[in-house]
């Protein structure tokens, strides 16, 4: 009888675990694609030397982007429960089933995938240098450069083609979530963390350094529940990235409004109503020639070349002191000087000369990072002349708001350049579309517009009276944060740098953060290397962009690689552990930016024939 007694509790006992592990088996797992391995790895010329590249791929911009230093990433395991050892996370073939590309080692610096970077101390929270105990010496520091997010890729028939400069196919969220599992299960994990600390602290680490290792650790576990409890307090408002996405403008102000005002002492998130749901994700940019652009964004919304670039910087987590005594308010851990190497790598040279003539080369005067040329003994041949019945079309249909091609003279004399400033330097004022001519996701601009934010007042951020205040839109606020760090960093060169040096590095232009309901219609030069297409990835391949918006897929698989140089798209197909993207759901829209007959909201031209969307397809191709 007791025996049965005893029999029956553990069948409730397994049951109950597999109930919860049902429960809970999306929470304490990652679920990636597996991928064949990175095989033939192409460059396609894009005007930049493979030492460029190389740079841009590593560039320490000061970021620590997961809030552990680099020797603790380089001693975590993949986050799978099993009694073994699971293998370590850096391994590259696992973080490229993330979607960062893993590349052989061309420079010292490269045993990581692109776009990681490692290089100076590590910081605590409150700018302290975070030590190995055992040594005392501080730890390096680690985090995301732009070429995380920047760095695009194509596989086809075995090739893998880099896009330097294209959207990358990354899954942010999923890395998070995976770094963040990590580390909880070292924590509850013996043996885990045993492995741990041995790879950190060495095989005869004192027991003081273990236990003070340990402590270090438990700070970062309480970081990772703090802002998993503000995910979850946001969960309504938030829609999945998944790859190639990202809700850059949402996430920075989590990061500098909420994150950033974490008590130095105990951590405590000062205002943490500051943290929103990444409610607008959008594809990663194509940033070629965009140095060049008057605004930036999506939506125009930022000016300032420094604005755009450190915003970012504080966005995937450089330490920013907001807390502190007056005198160190708004120090950073922002590599500035690194972020204005990797702005003029891309910018390259005025594209005019100092009269603010453009050069008399053609196809193409930009002298920074180009968009990349369809690669012909690769991908399938151009058919010549379907592509000139394309640049007929494209003439006809898309000028007006896409400009003339970049290869032609017309492009380099469009009134849509402003007048030349005292250097010659001129800026591409590109077409801005309300968003209800449009017609594509609100979301993005919408989210930006409507976003206030509440700080201390000892920030001193005015408003335009010049009266401090402690809440204003976040367009606004975040100018004046980033302005205020770049400051800091200028005033604390020795010699401070010069008014005139600031002016350039900030890009020679106006400083302004807007948050208007409108989308920029950009060059299409090298827009067949950048699936999927819209702002928010919402349509997968060209074909359906060129289509009336009910011929579009509803749903499709965002996680393959293979490319199609057909519909000029990746694949589509179902993937087990890619992402199912869902059109219907608010934020990823895929109306809009329609050929169709009649009119109405997001029309905006008449029905393309199946043969001129051939056509035009093709004539991108050459661009
Ligand atoms: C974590 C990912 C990530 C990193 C790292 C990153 N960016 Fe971006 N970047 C984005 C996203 C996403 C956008 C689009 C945001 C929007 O418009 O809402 C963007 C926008 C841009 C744009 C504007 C493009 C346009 O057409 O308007 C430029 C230029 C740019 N980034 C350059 C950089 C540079 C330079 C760096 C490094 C200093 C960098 N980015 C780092 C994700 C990233
Ligand atoms: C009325 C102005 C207008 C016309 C005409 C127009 N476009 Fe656009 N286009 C835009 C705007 C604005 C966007 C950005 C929309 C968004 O991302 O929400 C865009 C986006 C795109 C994109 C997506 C780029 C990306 O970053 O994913 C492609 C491709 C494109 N257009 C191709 C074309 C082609 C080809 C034509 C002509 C057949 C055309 N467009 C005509 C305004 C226009």
């Amino acid at each position: 009888m007791a025996k049965r007694i005893v029999l029956a509790i553990l069948l409730l006992v397994v049951v109950a675990i597999g109930l919860l592990w049902e429960k809970y088996r999306g929470d304490l797992t990652v679920e990636l694609p597996v991928y064949a391995p990175v095989g033939n790895v192409v460059w396609l010329e894009q005007n930049w030397t493979p030492a460029q590249s190389d740079w841009f791929y590593h560039a320490d911009q000061g970021t620590q982007t997961f809030g552990i230093p680099y020797e603790w990433f380089m001693a975590l395991e993949q986050p799978s429960i099993s009694l073994g050892n699971p293998g370590l996370f850096s391994d590259p073939a696992y973080l490229d089933r993330f979607g960062f590309i893993p590349l052989p080692a061309k420079s010292s610096n490269a045993e990581l995938p692109i776009g990681f970077a490692h290089g100076g101390i590590a910081e605590e929270h409150s700018g302290a240098p975070f030590l190995n105990p055992q040594t005392n010496k501080p730890m390096t520091s680690f985090g995301l450069t732009c070429a995380a997010c920047h760095t695009g890729r194509l596989s086809y028939q075995g090739k893998t083609i880099v896009v330097d400069g294209g959207p990358a196919l990354t899954n942010i969220k999923n890395f998070q979530k995976a770094v963040g599992l990590s580390i909880v299960l070292t924590k509850l994990i013996p043996w885990r963390l045993h492995r741990f600390a041995e790879r950190v602290l060495g095989a005869n680490a004192s027991d003081a350094a273990k236990a003070e290792l340990e402590k270090q650790f438990d700070v970062v576990y309480r970081q990772i529940k703090t802002v998993n409890d503000l995910q979850q307090a946001a969960a309504d408002h938030t829609i999945d990235e998944g790859f190639t996405r990202l809700d850059a403008l949402t996430r920075i102000g989590n990061t500098v409004f909420a994150l950033g005002t974490a008590d130095t002492a105990t951590g405590k998130i000062l205002y943490p109503e500051n943290f929103l749901g990444y409610s607008a994700p959008v594809h990663y940019p194509r940033i070629w020639n965009a140095s060049w652009f008057e605004w930036v964004q999506y939506n125009a919304s930022i000016q300032g070349v420094m604005t755009r670039n450190a915003g970012e910087a504080l966005g995937v987590r450089a330490i920013i002191n907001l807390t502190g005594p007056p005198n160190k308010l708004y120090a950073s851990s922002a590599q500035i000087g690194t972020i204005n190497d990797l702005e003029k790598s891309l910018a390259g040279e005025n594209p005019f000369d100092a009269q603010g003539r453009p050069c008399d080369k053609t196809p193409n005067c930009f002298k920074g990072l180009n968009s990349p040329k369809w690669p012909d003994k690769i991908l399938p041949p151009i058919n010549a002349e379907l592509a000139a019945k394309g640049a007929l079309l494209y003439r006809d249909r898309c000028q007006r708001c896409h400009l003339p091609p970049v290869s032609t003279p017309e492009f380099w004399t469009a009134p849509e350049w402003s007048e030349p400033d005292a250097d010659g330097q001129r800026l591409l004022r590109l077409h801005e579309l309300p968003q209800e001519v449009i017609g594509t996701d609100a979301a993005q601009a919408t989210d930006m517009k409507n976003r206030n934010v509440h700080f201390a007042a000892a920030l001193g951020i005015t408003d335009d009276n010049g009266q401090v205040v402690t809440t204003a839109d976040f367009g606004s606020a975040l100018g004046k944060v980033v302005t205020n760090t770049t400051g800091y960093w200028f005033d604390h060169q020795n010699p401070p740098t010069p008014t005139a040096e600031r002016l350039r590095m900030n890009g020679s232009r106006g400083d302004g953060v807007r948050a208007l309901l409108i989308y920029k219609a950009r060059p299409l030069n090298g827009v067949w290397a950048t699936p999927p297409y819209l702002h928010n990835a919402s349509v997968p391949n060209l074909y359906a962009l060129l289509s009336p918006v009910s011929e579009r897929p509803i749903t499709f698989y965002l996680g393959n690689r293979e490319y199609d140089p057909v519909n000029v798209g990746y694949g589509t197909e179902e993937l087990a552990g890619g992402f199912l993207f869902d059109t219907k759901i608010r934020g990823n829209s895929n109306a809009g930016h329609e050929f169709n007959n009649g009119s109405g909201p997001g029309i905006i031209g008449p029905l393309l024939a199946a043969e001129e969307r051939r056509a035009i397809i093709e004539f991108l191709k050459t661009q």
